[in-house]
């Protein structure tokens, strides 16, 4: 399998209100991220809300450039692909289906828009397009011809699924893609993706904040924590021997089902820090049970041996100094 998407130590921070004689507060959301998608793959990326997820997708898309580091795609820099080109190897599709249609454009005309964009074939045969993947993602040909208001969240996200694979992009990058919809719809679109992925031969990156979704799709997951990733590993490596202790607390818990909630239940008894003073050394460590004085200090390496850990505890088996 070849790499599709490289990203190395990409880091992207925002800065935040204004103070005239101090420092301004700075949120660093990415940072020093290492990311590899191989070709094939679903690879979810989990973490609380806040933990930087979808800056990092954002930057995957190209919507928001990093200020360090790179990001290849199928090889390329992404900072020298032609938007046309960026369109047809990765396009998204995000939570809301409500916001992100346009609300005065009948459905099938939202589907062929990107066709149009990309000067791809005369309106009929983007006509003809669109309504063939509108029934391909499971909606009638009815459908085509009416407005985004008059479909239920489940047909929406639908809509939103075929205007992203109607250029056949290679990747798609799903950022919460259920989180809106009732859970029985939910299993249905998770369905869909899956499904479109084998016939289409997809590669998803595909954030949320749902374990028990990304146990579903995934077949590897990397795991965020206030702006880097502390664990990444196949999901069967995830969900049956966890190493990270952040992991481990996720799997514990029952996270909240959408992103903008706050901070879910970790069972770790201290509330997730300010990220505009995020602690020092691992920045897991206040709610760790396992944290020893060096976590206080050291940030931990990312350490490759088997799967991908960013963690005291497997640096020379101790966390004390
Ligand atoms: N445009 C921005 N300006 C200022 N701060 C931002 C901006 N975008 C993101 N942030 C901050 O960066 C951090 C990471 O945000 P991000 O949206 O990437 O997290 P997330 O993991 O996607 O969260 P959620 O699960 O709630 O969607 C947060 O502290 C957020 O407030
Ligand atoms: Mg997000």
């Amino acid at each position: 399998m070849n790499a599709l998407i490289e990203a190395r130590g990409v880091s992207r921070q925002f800065v935040v209100g204004q103070r005239l004689f101090a420092a301004k507060p700075v949120i660093r959301a990415v940072i020093d991220v290492d990311l590899t998608v191989l070709s094939g793959e679903v690879l979810g990326i989990v973490g609380e809300s806040g933990s930087g997820k979808s800056t990092l997708g954002k930057m995957l898309l190209g919507l928001i450039a990093p200020d360090r580091g790179t990001i290849r795609m199928a090889g390329e820099d992404l900072t020298a692909i032609e938007r046309r080109t960026l369109a047809r190897l990765i396009q998204p599709v995000f939570q809301d289906p409500y916001s992100s249609l346009n609300p005065r454009k009948r459905v099938a005309a939202i589907v062929a828009l990107p066709l149009a964009v990309l000067g791809i074939g005369s309106a009929k045969e983007r006509r003809a397009r669109a309504t063939a993947m509108l029934e391909r993602v499971g909606l009638p040909a009815r459908d085509a011809e009416v407005y985004p208001s008059e479909l239920s969240g489940g047909q929406r996200q639908r809509v939103a699924i075929a205007r992203a694979l109607i250029v056949g992009p290679k990747i798609v990058l799903l950022d919460e893609p259920t989180s809106a919809l009732d859970v029985s719809v939910q299993s249905q679109i998770l369905n869909l993706l899956l499904d479109l992925r084998n016939d289409l031969g997809l590669t998803y990156v595909f954030i949320s904040h749902n374990l028990a979704v990304v146990e579903h799709v995934a077949t590897r997951v990397a795991v965020m924590y206030l702006g880097r990733i502390v664990e990444a590993a196949d999901r069967e490596a995830i969900f049956l021997n966890p190493r990270h202790p952040y992991t481990r607390a996720l799997l514990d818990s029952v996270l909240t089902p959408e992103p903008g909630l706050g901070v879910p239940d970790t069972g770790l008894g201290l509330a997730f820090p300010n990220p505009l003073d995020p602690p020092a050394g691992c920045a897991f460590h206040p709610r760790c049970p396992e944290a020893g004085p060096r976590c206080r200090i050291e940030v931990p390496r990312v350490l490759r041996e088997a799967g991908l850990v960013a963690c005291h505890l497997y640096d020379g088996g101790t966390s004390a100094a």
